[in-house]
């Protein structure tokens, strides 16, 4: 059996939607072998397809018929914990570990682009898939057929604390409330601040982290999907976040803090509890710089 790490990721970071992705050290655990038939576990017991419309299983046979192989079943022990819809990339999670695990059983035939290429065509965007198997920070333009991109390592003293609720929100919703068309000077105001992001957060300008963030392509139309949201934006710059967005399509928020801001996960638990939203959770993460990994 192959035993494969794979991070979570957030996407769009604020205004860069659809082109900018980091991984976060949150992670799924995939065990693979070929098989004559279909064996497919949860460890976790997270309710997971265990048939052939299972994602990972999916997407490990879409490897083979590219290399000219006829997948005839595999056995996978999926360990999942990246909450299921919720914008922290678990479906992407799942694709790029059947490419990578498929790729992985054939000899590594295929190489980090191709999968990039291949899981954005199965995802539709290259914002979780990329940083799920490349790691860091990535800018990603899929223009139809291919990927062109760059990652970038982050060592950085920033926390990323994914304030989580409970209920999901799918990507389909998410992309249904957006608008056909945006103005000129709303498109300029995007494409400047998602560039402003991905340059103050490898420079260390953090105090522009905030202005980098806001967008007015999807988050103003999500937020009516989101109930609390706002009070969450609210209680995460209370408590100092240098930034808060709505992470992927949502419905999670994701706030950046300083490593020296000791206890903000703490007082944002008891912020969210204060104001009747302690049913979200508040998970302390950092930037994962490896990506889908071997173990
Ligand atoms: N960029 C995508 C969106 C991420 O915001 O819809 C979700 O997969």
């Amino acid at each position: 059996m192959i035993k494969i790490r794979i991070p979570a990721t957030s996407a769009n970071l604020g205004a860069g939607f659809d082109a900018l992705g980091l991984a976060l050290s949150m992670y799924n655990y995939v065990e693979m072998e070929e098989s004559d038939r279909i064996e497919i576990i949860s460890a976790d017991n997270t309710a997971v397809p265990t048939d052939e419309k299972n994602m990972i299983y999916v997407a490990a046979k879409d490897l083979y018929e590219v290399c000219g192989k006829k997948l005839t079943g595999l056995k996978l022990v999926q360990t999942n914990n990246i909450p299921m819809t919720r914008g922290l990339g678990s479906s992407s999670a799942c694709i790029v570990a059947g490419l990578v695990g498929a790729n992985t059983l054939l000899g590594k035939p295929l190489s980090d682009d191709d999968i990039v290429n291949l899981s954005a065509q199965i995802e539709g965007h290259p914002d979780n898939t990329a940083p799920a198997l490349l790691g860091g920070i990535v800018t990603a333009v899929f223009d139809g057929r291919k990927v062109h991109w760059v990652k970038q390592e982050v060592y950085t003293k920033l926390k990323f604390v994914a304030i989580i609720p409970d209920f999901e929100l799918s990507t389909e919703k998410a992309r249904a409330c957006l608008p056909k068309q945006i103005d000129f000077k709303d498109a300029v105001y995007n494409l400047s601040r998602a560039a402003l992001f991905s340059s103050s957060l490898l420079t260390g300008k953090f105090e522009n982290l905030k202005i980098g963030v806001d967008d007015r392509l999807h988050q103003p139309y999500r937020m009516g999907l989101i109930p609390g949201a706002k009070d969450v934006f609210d209680i995460a710059y209370t408590h100092g976040a240098y930034a808060a967005y709505i992470s992927g399509a949502g419905p999670t928020i994701m706030a950046i803090a300083d490593e020296e801001n000791e206890f903000f996960a703490g007082k944002l638990r008891f912020s969210l509890e204060s104001a009747g939203l302690g049913s979200w959770q508040v998970c302390e993460l950092k930037i994962d710089n490896e990506g889908t990994t071997l173990i």
